[in-house]
């Protein structure tokens, strides 16, 4: 398979930081990636890095096969970048601005104009296009950021912290704008974030960055399984009434270690997934279960393990 972004053993050292260490990272082609970490976990050096902007200290990054860091310009006529801090012309209106854009990337105009109506179409700011951009809100400037990443037509969009500072509202707008990009426009899209509940809904992959390395990577639940490894498969079941014997009968079924009682409340330590014996046990013994949870390996547990200074 071919990534379309690559890393291998990538690390970067300032001075005596090491922001980015040894880091492998690996993007599909049409994925939404979400690189996620707390504040200086690493995560724009990466980027700086995948973009050829800074040269790693060892080891290489490529995108769609080409090295970021001897082969730059290959890698930039493919990729859109919207840094953190995206600044336009405020006293240019939107339209200026990413004729601005297109111009700097040899865009003709003719051919520009139409991709720039289309795109602040997409984004949702056509009606608003003849306006000075330094009376848009800080969501509407994002959502102009997002159609400065499309005007270039890229395959791959690189997006650093782009919920940042925008009310619940405008993330939830950019959130979905995002993934209709990477859904319609099939757009392949890497998203850096330190607010892992906010970002993290609509990432099919992530990884998790925490002092430049990697932790872990995949879908969430993969993720907190990888992080997790070493603790316990907690099944919670609550049943319509309390009968502390039915442990006894529980206990025969392959696979559970323990079982705590807590009223109609049981905690099952397993060693496998024994839910249906559970629940076909349970109910066999005139009991029902009410409620029947997995408690995997949350959201919540990678959060307080990594963001919580974030
Ligand atoms: N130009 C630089 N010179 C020296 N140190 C740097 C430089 N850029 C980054 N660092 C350090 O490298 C580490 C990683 O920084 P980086 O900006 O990549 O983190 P980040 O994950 O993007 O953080 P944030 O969420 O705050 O944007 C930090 O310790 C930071 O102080
Ligand atoms: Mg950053």
């Amino acid at each position: 398979m071919e990534w379309v972004v690559e890393a291998e053993n990538l690390t970067k050292v300032y001075q005596d930081v090491k922001a980015v260490d040894n880091l492998n990272l690996h993007i599909k082609e049409g994925e939404i990636y979400g690189l996620l970490g707390p504040n200086g976990a690493g995560k724009t050096t990466t980027i700086l890095m995948m973009l050829g902007l800074t040269e790693p200290t060892s080891g290489k990054i490529k995108v769609y096969g080409y090295n970021s860091t001897t082969e730059p310009l290959k890698v930039k006529r493919v990729t859109s970048y919207l840094p953190e801090n995206v600044g336009f012309y405020e006293d240019l209106t939107a339209f200026e601005n990413l004729l601005y854009l297109t111009r700097l990337n040899s865009i003709p105009d003719k051919e520009a104009e139409k991709k720039i109506e289309e795109v602040l179409g997409i984004v949702g700011l056509s009606d608003v296009k003849g306006r000075e951009v330094g009376t848009y809100s800080k969501g509407m400037k994002q959502r102009l950021g997002m159609a400065a990443v499309l005007v270039k037509s890229p395959k791959l969009a690189i997006l650093d912290e782009p919920t940042t500072g925008i009310d619940p509202e405008g993330v939830e707008e950019l959130l979905a704008l995002i993934k209709k990009m990477s859904r319609e426009q099939h757009i392949t899209i890497l998203l850096s974030s330190h607010l892992l509940y906010q970002v993290q809904r609509i990432c099919d992959r992530v990884g998790i960055l925490y002092k430049g390395k990697l932790q872990a990577e995949g879908t969430i639940e993969e993720v907190g399984k990888q992080i997790f490894k070493d603790t316990e498969d907690v099944l919670e079941v609550v049943l319509n009434k309390e009968k502390p014997e039915i442990v006894e009968d529980l206990k025969k079924i392959e696979g559970i270690r323990e079982i705590k009682v807590d009223g109609p409340r049981l905690r099952i330590i397993e060693e496998k997934d024994v839910r249906e014996p559970v629940v076909r046990n349970i109910i066999n013994t005139g009991l029902l279960p009410l409620e029947i949870k997995k408690e995997g390996y949350s959201l919540e547990e990678i959060y307080l393990k990594y963001f919580q200074e974030g």
